[in-house]
């Protein structure tokens, strides 16, 4: 049974930074709604409150009864968590009087709690809150200060109940990870040994299990989740997988025959299906984004669909979904900021059983798995890409002229970011084709030709987003490649927005 750790997850901004932290000391951990504790669960050695966005005092604030837990495992309150525990023990919690945010330090600890084993004297630590603890319940004992917070980790002297006012889970915190380790491995007893490999090992036994000789489709659409998924499934239930990868004709230049070859070469049993033309003939004269997201989006499914019919006795439809789209739909606070899903609507449509092996990784976790099964590294750290391709990325209606005019100056940006060593610096990148035509000059001859806008962005999680600040060096080469080899296009510009309020994609 995979031992794991709980984060109950009050609504604060940094709750997934504390499974991030976990997960990268090789510790399994799963983020659950607040009031969503899995009573039963014999495998949960500990439990972590998250900081929230309200007051232990609030009329809507986060309440939960943890009497069941409380005693039995080791819990770790972090800033509203820490709050929370001593206000329902008793304790005192009002409006800090100086502002308690940004840097502070443990100058004085107890250095024998296990909690704080192996931290620094004068340890760094982030405070971020608004409120703070006043007094401590009777059953309680300071373990930590910093020079403004008396109370800025605490223990419980009659239960295994830690709480820390400060931050761990956040870089500024510099021995953070440490301080969550000492929970996890020291007083949880967590083993420290989930990884890419055992997840692998775990994972194909339960979909062995799960899927038995039952027939699975899922849909590539050349990126790592669904790449990913692909060879995982096909490691455990090989022929009875098969993979759907539909061309729409928006794909970047050579895509779809060179992202084919390489499925093939996995050893992945899949059908590439050309559909462009469907595609072209439905979205000829439509100019309105949203229109050409839907039109996109609903040819996808009825190709799928009418694919995956052909296969007879399929009982699973699979997904690439990861962690963080499962964390959005499980959103406490309901601030989904945006979604994005290839296939959203398959489901439905399709009465299907969904499979989705990779729901509990993050997209760098996914990369790791990806690696350990041997995939090749250019899948792997391939950008994101979106699901409807340069459909988003030509501003007005589409034709295949644009398209292809669009694809060479998209394939010299990203062709000249690998051969400039840049393009693992920047988190996506790709042209944009502007539905303006502007005047230039080449030779003797006047011209009057389009502009293709650049962009390329770094980003932890595409949620938020800043320009690169790529060389201007590179920048002028590719202008210059790009205005001598694509015909029809005579200016470069480069879009230095960030997000928000831009968006990474223009459409
Ligand atoms: P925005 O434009 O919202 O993009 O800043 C954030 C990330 O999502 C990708 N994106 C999409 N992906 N279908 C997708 O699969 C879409 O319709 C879509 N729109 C945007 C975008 O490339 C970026 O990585």
């Amino acid at each position: 049974m995979q031992e794991k750790i709980i984060i109950l997850d009050f609504g604060s901004q940094t709750t997934q930074l504390i499974a991030r932290r976990l997960r990268d000391i090789n510790v399994y951990c799963e983020i659950l709604p607040y009031n969503k504790y899995p009573h039963g669960d014999a495998s949960v050695k500990g439990v972590i409150l998250s900081g929230s966005p309200f007051s232990v005092y609030d009329e809507n604030a986060f309440k939960v009864d943890l009497s069941a837990i409380e005693g039995k495992l080791p819990i770790l309150g972090i800033c509203y968590g820490a709050q929370y525990m001593s206000y329902v023990n008793g304790g005192k919690v009002e409006p800090a009087g100086t502002r308690e945010y940004g840097r502070a330090h443990l100058v004085e600890f107890d250095h024998s709690n296990p909690l704080l084993s192996n931290i620094s004297d004068n340890s760094q630590v982030w405070m971020s809150h608004g409120d703070t603890i006043t007094a401590i319940p009777d059953s309680f004992k300071v373990i930590a200060s910093t020079e403004t917070v008396k109370v800025a980790a605490y223990q419980s002297t009659n239960a295994p109940v830690w709480g820390v006012q400060f931050h761990p889970e956040v870089y500024h915190s510099t021995e953070g990870t440490q301080i969550l380790k000492n929970f996890a491995a020291d007083i949880c007893g967590c083993k420290c040994d989930w990884n890419a490999a055992s997840f692998i090992d775990t994972t194909v036994a339960q979909l062995k299990e799960q899927l038995g000789n039952d027939k699975v489709v899922l849909g590539l659409s050349g990126g790592v989740d669904s790449s990913v998924a692909a060879v995982l499934l096909n490691r455990a239930i090989g022929k009875n997988l098969t993979c759907i990868f539909v061309d729409h004709g928006m794909l970047r230049k050579n895509e779809f025959a060179d992202v084919l070859r390489d499925y093939e070469s996995l050893g992945l049993n899949v059908i590439g299906v050309d559909a462009s033309e469907k595609f072209f003939t439905e979205l000829a004269g439509v100019t309105e984004p949203e229109r050409k997201r839907k039109i996109i989006g609903k040819g996808f499914i009825d190709v799928f669909d009418a694919e995956a019919h052909k296969i007879t006795d399929v009982k699973w439809l699979a997904q690439g979904t990861i962690y963080p789209d499962c964390i959005e739909s499980l959103s406490i606070t309901g601030t989904v900021i945006k979604s994005h899903h290839n296939v959203g609507g398959l489901p439905e449509k399709m009465n299907l059983k969904l499979c989705e092996p990779l729901r509990l990784l993050f997209k760098d976790e996914v990369r790791r798995v990806g690696r350990q099964l041997g995939m090749p590294e250019h899948l792997i750290t391939r950008h994101p890409f979106p699901g409807p391709g340069l459909a988003v990325r030509i501003l007005g209606d589409i034709t295949r002229e644009k398209v292809a005019v669009l694809q060479e100056a998209d394939h010299i940006f990203i062709q000249g970011l690998r051969d400039w060593k840049l393009y693992d610096k920047v988190w996506q990148a790709g042209a944009i084709l502007l539905p303006v035509q502007s005047v230039g000059v080449m030779g003797d001859e006047r011209t009057y030709e389009r502009a293709v806008a650049l962009r390329a962005v770094t980003s932890t999680d595409a949620m938020t987003a800043d320009w690169a600040h790529l060389p201007y060096e590179f920048m002028a080469y590719v202008s210059n490649e790009i205005i001598n080899k694509v015909k029809g296009v005579n200016r470069v510009c480069y879009d230095i927005s960030s997000k928000p309020p831009a968006t990474i994609e223009w459409e």
